[in-house]
């Protein structure tokens, strides 16, 4: 009996300590890449999705996916394919628990720089400015001419806009979806 105790105490013990060094390092790069973990509001996926933008036949990279949120619930309703890249581990935890529910998409433990940016019919992001400038360069080396790119909250430098989705349109600091392709 006491046997079993100690071992359910050394397992919980070490998903204590892995979660804890998870936190730490999600702090430490949180530090480095000034780009807090902040969610895409549910309506404002709403939004998106209603604009008929995305469809089935999609595959849609989410560039700093956070937690998953974001294409769990934009897959639920549009069937996409998706693929998320997070650096933080903590963060790339949530969002893998919450994608083995799911054969449409993934994630992946990653920094978003490292990755090849010409297979995704759309992408999408919502970083804080501090992410975008190293961003923007890789974008336009690599995306194809026909995707999408679209940015949540915050505009792109040196991109053909597209169009516009205004989540409030009667407040002039209302968040927005920007969307743009490459200048070909
Ligand atoms: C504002 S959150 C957005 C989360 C999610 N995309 C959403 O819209 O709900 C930005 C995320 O980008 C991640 N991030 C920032 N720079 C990154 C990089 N170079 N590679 C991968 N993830 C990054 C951060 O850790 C953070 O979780």
């Amino acid at each position: 009996m006491s046997q079993i105790i100690l071992i359910i105490f050394y397992i919980l013990a070490g998903i204590l300590s892995l979660t804890a060094i998870a936190l730490i390092m999600s702090l430490i790069v949180l530090m480095i890449l000034r780009v807090p973990f902040v969610r895409t509001p549910k309506r404002a996926i709403a939004a998106l999705v209603k604009s008929g933008l995305i469809t089935e036949k999609d595959l849609v990279f989410d560039l700093g996916a956070g937690d998953g949120k974001f294409l769990h619930e934009l897959v639920k309703v549009t069937h996409c394919h998706a693929e998320g890249f997070e650096i933080s581990p903590f963060f790339w935890f949530l969002g893998e628990v919450r994608a083995a529910m799911s054969k449409r998409w993934k994630m992946h433990l990653q920094n978003f720089l490292h990755i090849d940016l010409s297979e995704p019919t759309v992408i999408f992001t919502f970083l804080a400015p501090a992410g975008l400038p190293t961003l923007n360069q890789k974008l336009k080396n690599e995306v194809r001419p026909e995707t999408l790119i679209i940015s949540y909250g915050f505009q792109l430098e040196g991109f053909n806009l597209q169009q516009v989705i205004d989540l409030r349109p009667d407040n002039p600091k209302g968040s927005k979806f920007y969307i743009y392709k490459k200048i070909v």
